[in-house]
């Protein structure tokens, strides 16, 4: 649970950060339709719940700020009992004023008029131009001293980077809802059951802990599928002796999990199978010991390939010289993404990776990435030993930077050869 002063905190320091004599409109989402008159379950925007946790559509945060001082002002939608009852209830403008510390509160029917007097007397607009162009190209119109426009999502997303205690404790709840669910897809008999059953598994035991949805649609890949990086289909028979790789992580109260397991369909790896995944391992276990304050990402990047590149050349995946083929970037065929990426309210946090003048972001306290190498060997592919053929394998955590190394946050989802075929052998 995030606090209302931890969401004052936020708004306050991102008013500080805005130019003088500016105003700030930092917008709901908007809902999606589906297919007709249904629509996709409404998620609140990532950065309009980051200032505020509010969860209402049709809502909206203004800042206005003056030389130094600013105020806060919130719309919100108004209550109206004939919309409520299909709809649900609102909180309205009366209890939202118990609720959010903001300088004033008013219904969203006023924001054209507000917008157009109080912005009369500003010089810069900032908006999110990605949530609602149109809405952004509206505003503009009726702006009159405005004389420029600035992405306010730079300002907020690089607040994103360094994650609260509070976050954490929420990451970590959701990391522990995946760890349920991945060391139950993992017990459960799955041979023969096709794809999707083991993704209802999922889905069961993430609704079933109170966490809202998956962050992201879960990947269950059997067999050669795993070698399609984002396969989603999961539609496929699962075969004795294949491998499945589950990339999927649930997401707890507006924070994500994202971890990738690749376990046995009937619990015992084979011998090749256990060469290739072992070799994910060793790489996966290494990059995360270098995670520390001071590092750059891209340097685990590199250090990635260079180790997965050197194991693929032990297995006979690669022929050469390790140090030639990275040059020439042959591991990209196997290893074709990225070691990993930001988490938090978006499983892939719309946090920078570079400083505005281009430079790469270095690890500090508080950031939270992942870390997923892989290893992927089509069925197809003819220059590798038939042995791993239809093979692919991912192994993802949730690590958090501390202050002198790091905290791998999913460390205990079962991810040894051994461990895993003791709890598959379970039942
Ligand atoms: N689940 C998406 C990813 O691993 O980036
Ligand atoms: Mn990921
Ligand atoms: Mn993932």
């Amino acid at each position: 649970m995030i606090s209302e002063s931890e969401y004052k905190s936020r708004r306050d320091r991102l008013a500080t950060s805005l130019n003088s004599y500016s105003i700030a409109i930092i917008h709901s989402a908007l809902h999606k339709t589906r297919s007709n008159d249904t629509e996709y379950p409404y998620r609140q925007d990532s950065n309009f719940y980051y200032l505020t946790g509010y969860k209402e559509d049709n809502s909206c945060l203004m800042i206005l700020k003056k030389k130094k001082k600013y105020k806060t002002i919130l719309f919100v939608e108004k209550k109206d009992e004939r919309r409520e009852l299909w709809n649900g209830k609102r909180l309205g403008k009366k209890a939202a004023k118990k609720v959010f510390s903001v300088d004033n509160i008013y219904e969203i029917d006023c924001f054209e008029k507000k917008f157009t007097k109080k912005s009369s007397l500003k010089q810069h607009l900032y908006y999110d131009f990605k949530l609602n162009y149109l809405r952004f190209k509206a505003l503009k119109r009726i702006s009159k001293g405005i004389n420029t426009h600035i992405n306010i999502a730079k300002n907020i997303e690089k607040m994103r980077l360094i994650k609260s205690p509070s976050e954490i404790k929420i990451i970590k709840k959701a990391i522990k809802i995946s760890k349920t669910a991945h060391h139950q897809a993992m017990k459960v008999k799955k041979t023969d059951k096709y794809e999707y059953e083991l993704q209802a598994v999922f889905e069961n035991i993430f609704k079933l802990h109170g966490a809202y949805s998956d962050a992201y649609t879960s990947i269950i890949a059997g067999g050669n599928s795993a070698n399609t990086l984002h396969y989603i289909e999961n539609n496929q028979k699962l075969k004795n002796d294949d491998l499945i790789l589950i990339d999927a992580g649930c997401e707890y109260d507006y924070y994500a999990s994202d971890i990738t397991r690749t376990i046995p369909v009937n619990a015992k790896f084979t011998q090749p199978q256990k060469e290739l995944y072992n070799m994910v391992l060793d790489v996966q276990v290494k990059i995360i010991d270098m995670i520390k304050p001071g590092v750059k990402r891209s340097f685990l990047q590199s250090e990635s390939e260079k180790l997965l590149c050197d194991g693929m050349v032990k297995l006979g995946i690669l022929k050469g010289k390790v140090k030639k083929l990275l040059k020439q970037k042959k591991h990209k065929k196997y290893y074709p993404h990225g070691i990993g990426h930001w988490m938090g309210i978006d499983v892939h946090d719309e946090a920078p990776y570079t400083d505005k003048f281009g430079k790469e972001i270095v690890l500090s306290a508080g950031m939270v990435l992942t870390i997923e190498p892989g290893i992927y060997c089509n069925k197809d592919d003819l220059s590798i030993s038939e042995k791993y053929r239809g093979i692919g394998v991912r192994i993802e955590d949730d690590i958090l930077v501390s202050k002198k190394g790091y905290k791998n946050l999913s460390s205990n989802i079962v991810k040894n050869v051994e461990d895993i075929e003791a709890i598959g052998t379970l039942l």
